[in-house]
């Protein structure tokens, strides 16, 4: 997100299609702004993040979707990073080997993902681009020069 013209056109809501379709499919992948990013409908929610992983750009949208620490998240198909859905946080478990009996407790990495907003309007379903400012390690996936080297052989 680097040019005027670029962040203008990131806060643009986008068409991503009738919330019915989405419901029934569950995952809907949109291009949109430059920008690859998977739309999840789950358990009445409808969420927005980055389509590649922030860890080494894995598909997303092969993910396996899951409950942890009692929060959704996207289990990253290539090394089962767990990224929260509402956030883009990625979590981990650590164990403190101080205490005994060991029991590993979930803790955060912060947000490593970039999630957007996905909004509703008489049955149509829109995307919003989040276009905060600095980096998050997901934005790295969504550049032409991640493009150019891994997705066009
Ligand atoms: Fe997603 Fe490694 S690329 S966990």
């Amino acid at each position: 997100m680097s040019t005027d013209e670029e962040v203008a056109a990131t806060s643009i809501p986008y068409f991503i299609g009738k919330k019915e379709n989405i419901i029934q499919t569950r995952r809907v992948l949109k291009s949109v702004g430059g920008r690859d990013v998977l739309v999840i409908y789950h358990q009445g929610d409808f969420y927005a993040i980055d389509a590649r992983c922030y860890h080494s750009g894995g598909p997303l949208q092969e993910g396996d979707i899951e409950d942890f620490d009692g929060r959704p998240c996207i289990v990253c198909p290539w090394h089962k990073y767990k990224i929260t859905l509402a956030e883009g946080e990625g979590l981990y478990q650590a164990v403190d080997p101080s205490v005994k009996p060991l029991k590993p407790t979930w803790c955060s990495k912060g947000i490593k993902q970039r999630i957007h907003t996905v909004t509703e309007s008489n049955g149509d379903m829109f995307l919003t681009l989040n276009d905060s400012p600095g980096t998050i390690d997901s934005d790295y996936y969504q550049t032409e020069k991640y493009r150019d080297t891994f997705l066009k052989e």
